[in-house]
């Protein structure tokens, strides 16, 4: 799945808000057609390598790529000209409550290209299809379920036809059953349309549905980047192995498997500590990280209106 080019390569990115260093030296790459989720624990850095990867914030040290090009060469339109090639699903899907389920899809269309209306009613219908929601198009916000309210973010999110799809939280406040619908459609989307997509999540289970790679973050930091069936190696470790596992592996197999019980949870461990942060649960008595690369990292490598809106949002603390 990660033959495809390189469409987004983090090199190295540092970034500080005043003198917390929230990313330190984040490496990784996204290929074509691939989903690579990136997990870690409340507070890692997830989101904050998100915005780097949509230009919506920039790097103090590294550099980001997408398609090839460092966004921070870029002038605000030629950023602007990039991020059409972008989809984003927010977490609340971010609809318009006033605008119903195909007008809030065809407001983008209209925003940004010059298309005639009846052929941007045909390709609203071509979106809400795709998602599975042709049938509430003429629907509001307010009388469609949560699950529903994704699936018409997706379909904006895809409106201008992406090429890397961005993911923040898609099963947050979602049911099991919704949850793994939409992750369902995540992988439906990304094999129909070949799109890259990059998926921020805690639910361990939707990380092993959709995942050809995983990127584990702790404190800014990449502790490991490989494919689905490396993490799953490791999660699915027999317990009488253990010993054959480094302190940082434990974590990591803890972290994939939700247990309660492990090297993160056990009092009076230094490691423990850490552990509890891996998880977010307290930042403050970590002693240091140790990192494993399993990776085979080669090195590969306007309009101002709603995306600019989206975008400038998207630099802010909100998730
Ligand atoms: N704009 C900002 N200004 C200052 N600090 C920030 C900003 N954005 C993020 N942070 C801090 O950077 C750290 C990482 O935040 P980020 O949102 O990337 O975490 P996350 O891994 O997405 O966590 P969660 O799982 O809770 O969403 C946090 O300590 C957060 O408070
Ligand atoms: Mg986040």
């Amino acid at each position: 799945m990660s033959s495809g080019e390189v469409v987004i390569e983090l090199r190295d990115v540092v970034k500080r808000f005043g003198n917390q260093t929230v990313l330190d030296g984040v490496t990784m790459e996204v290929h074509q057609g691939e989903i690579v989720v990136v997990m870690g624990g409340s507070g890692c850095g997830k989101s904050t390598t998100l915005r780097h990867m949509i230009g919506a914030l920039h790097p103090d040290e590294g550099s980001v790529r997408i398609f090839d090009r460092d966004l921070a060469t870029l002038d605000e339109a030629q950023l602007n000209e990039v991020r059409k090639q972008f989809g984003i699903l927010f977490q609340s899907g971010a609809l318009f409550n006033s605008m119903s389920v195909a007008d809030n899809v065809a407001l983008i269309l209209e925003e940004h290209t010059s298309l005639d209306g009846s052929i941007i009613d045909m390709m609203v219908k071509i979106k809400l299809e795709l998602v599975g929601l042709r049938e509430a198009s003429d629907k509001f916000p307010s009388q469609i379920s949560g699950g529903m309210k994704k699936r018409a973010g997706l379909a904006r999110a895809l409106a201008l036809d992406p090429k890397i799809l961005f993911y923040d939280e898609p099963s947050a406040g979602l049911d099991p059953v919704t949850s793994a619908a939409i992750d369902r459609l995540m992988i439906d989307l990304t094999r129909k349309l070949g799109v890259a997509s990059v998926v921020v999540t805690h639910e361990m289970d939707s990380a092993f549905t959709i995942a050809d790679r995983m990127v584990m973050l702790h404190h800014g930091r990449v502790l490991m980047n490989d494919t689905r069936e490396a993490f799953e190696r490791l999660r699915d470790w027999p317990e009488d192995q253990m010993d054959e596992l480094d302190e940082s592996q434990r974590l990591i197999r803890q972290f994939l498997r939700g247990d309660a019980e492990g090297p993160m949870t056990e009092p009076d461990s230094v490691e423990g500590d850490y552990a509890a942060d891996l998880l977010g649960v307290d930042h403050s008595k970590l002693t240091g990280g140790r990192s494993i690369q399993t990776t085979r990292m080669v090195p590969h490598m306007d309009r101002p209106g709603f995306i600019r809106r989206l975008f400038s949002r998207l630099g802010g603390r909100a998730s």
